[in-house]
């Protein structure tokens, strides 16, 4: 049986940073969620298709085909056929992934292929409702969060280093909508699952954060 760990937690907490660093530590396949609502985001952009219109996303569903790939260790996005990575990194992304995920179709669509890659190899799964909702039998369940303010500081730096232009005050005002619409949504809403650990790292660096979880993943899993 294969090892399940998920890691949930709201925008910009450090889900993706800490999974990938412990997954390439531990010998786990990272699996980030989130990356297929945004490579579904895409699809409805480059298609024009009206977000708020659940029955045309609905309708759509049948001709996405997302596949994931792991090429040197690292996530790939296919979005039918095409390597998707480069694209769904956007604010623009951002925002209509939140909306887009909010709607069943959408879920139902991937639900198959997040429980397929649990499944078939050890992963570390980030989202929003891994553990209360796509592998609700995880060993491991860790809820990650921060203030607002210190995830808005850290996703402004990201821009930052990367070069690309951003205002922190914008930034903060979009991650507390999306806080919002993941944690309201009907369907499979961003919440703690009662068997996670919560870490809560306003206060802690990524090397901290990573050596807590670590602790959390060994004890866990030694009871096995
Ligand atoms: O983790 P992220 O920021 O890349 O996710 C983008 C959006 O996708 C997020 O605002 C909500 C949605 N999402 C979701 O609903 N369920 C998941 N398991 C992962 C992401």
């Amino acid at each position: 049986m294969s090892i399940n760990i998920a890691i949930d937690g709201p925008a910009g907490a450090g889900k993706s940073t800490i999974a990938k660093k412990l997954a390439e530590e531990l010998g786990y396949i990272y699996v980030d969620t989130g990356a297929m609502y945004r490579a579904m985001a895409l699809y409805v952009l480059e298609h024009d298709i009206n977000l708020e219109d659940e029955a045309a996303v609905a309708a759509a569903c049948p001709d996405i085909n997302i596949r994931i790939a792991f090429e040197d260790g690292t996530q790939c996005v296919y979005l039918n056929g095409e390597n998707v990575n480069g694209r769904i990194r956007t604010e623009q992304i951002s925002g209509m992934a939140s909306k887009v995920s909010a709607q069943s179709a959408v879920r139902a669509h991937l639900l198959e292929l997040q429980r397929s890659l649990a499944r078939s190899a050890d992963v570390i799964m980030d989202g929003r409702d891994i553990g209360t909702h796509v592998l609700p039998d995880a060993q491991v369940k860790i809820f990650l969060t921060a203030s607002v303010k210190v995830r808005a500081e850290r996703r402004y730096k990201e821009y930052l280093e990367k070069g690309q232009p951003a205002v922190l005050e914008e930034i903060e005002k979009e991650i507390r909508e999306r806080d919002e619409r993941d944690m309201n949504r009907e369907i499979a809403p961003l919440k703690q699952a009662e068997d996670a650990v919560l870490v809560d790292t306003s206060s802690m660096d990524i090397s901290q954060v990573v050596a807590c979880i670590r602790q959390i993943i060994i004890e866990k899993t030694e009871q096995l």
